[in-house]
């Protein structure tokens, strides 16, 4: 029997397009509000012995995080043989360090949490920095996909000439990659963050790239200020205006808008999170992260 997959999020475009694999059954599920706003939740069909996936991009992840681990819980109650957790977005992977007296390492128990309750994860470009791998923090079977295939095949489709540009150390990971798949040039920028909505970007040295069109890439646009900032540094050449390319589309607020208005010429993410600004499919890599840990 195939296994189900039951998408917990409303509008969930992956959800359908990972059905369309045939790979999986669609899975009925009821979750709705009591009127006080505590939880109910009911599979619609038995999946008793069944291999059931829980998909669920964990973006604003405060509101789902409860739901995700009672749905975990009732379906170990009605007997679900495994049940795994495919979350494109995977939240909570910043604080992966003490920065200041009193905090704590939220990546880890964020961690702890979904490893109690879930057998396997799946994931796309986990946003890995002091931890280099998710098995530092989680401790059940998990794949980090990678969705850099995928942006070169989009930049080699639709940019001519492009000059692959890192806003922080942080981005090197994927810039570098991009730029070897797509045979470019990459410069990496440094970024001081001096809070969440203010960061400061060194200029660039574009002056030998004059010709190419600046691609900047990252894996979280979240506030946008780290793409903004650069948009605006890269601004003060002579270039062709930059495209802005998010693995991770959050786009808090007005971000989106704001990112239009400071320069970008296009604004491109993955659809690990739905947004209009969607256009690389990652599907395929999900679909085989998935398989993989089924397999297993
Ligand atoms: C952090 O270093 C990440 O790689 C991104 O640069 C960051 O999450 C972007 O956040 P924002 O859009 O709020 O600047």
């Amino acid at each position: 029997m195939k296994p189900l997959i039951f998408c917990l999020s409303a509008n969930n475009t992956m959800g359908e397009l990972l059905l369309k694999t045939n790979n999986y059954e669609y899975g009925e599920i009821e979750i709705r509000d009591f009127p006080d706003e505590e939880k109910y939740i009911r599979f619609k069909q038995s999946i008793k012995n069944r291999d059931i996936i829980l998909l669920n991009s964990l973006e604003y992840p405060n509101n789902k995080l409860l739901t995700l681990l009672l749905t975990a819980e009732t379906a170990k109650t009605n007997g679900a043989r495994t049940i795994g957790l495919c979350a494109p977005y995977l939240a909570y992977m910043r604080q992966d360090k003490i920065f200041n007296k009193g905090e704590g390492i939220t990546s880890k128990y964020f961690a702890k949490l979904l490893s109690n309750h879930f057998d396997w994860l799946v994931t796309v470009d986990p946003h890995l920095h002091r931890f280099h791998q998710l098995n530092e923090i989680y401790s059940i079977p998990n794949i980090a996909l990678h969705s850099t295939d995928n942006i070169a095949r989009w930049i080699l489709n639709n940019i001519n000439d492009p000059l692959i540009i890192g806003p922080d150390s942080e981005s090197k990971q994927w810039a570098q990659e991009l730029a070897n798949t797509t045979n470019a040039p990459y410069i990496v920028l440094k970024k001081i963050r001096h809070d969440e909505h203010k960061v400061e970007i060194s200029i660039p040295k574009l002056s030998n790239y004059l010709t190419y069109t600046p691609v900047i890439i990252d894996d979280i646009i979240s506030t946008g200020r780290t793409m903004i900032e650069t948009v605006i540094q890269i601004k003060k050449f002579k270039i062709k205006a930059p495209v802005c390319i998010g693995i991770h589309g959050i786009f808090v607020g007005n971000s989106y808008d704001s990112l239009l208005k400071a320069g970008a010429k296009e604004i491109v993410t993955c659809n690990t999170i739905n947004h209009k600004s969607n256009k690389i499919n990652v599907a395929n890599i999900l679909d085989s992260g998935i398989q993989k840990q089924l397999n297993h």
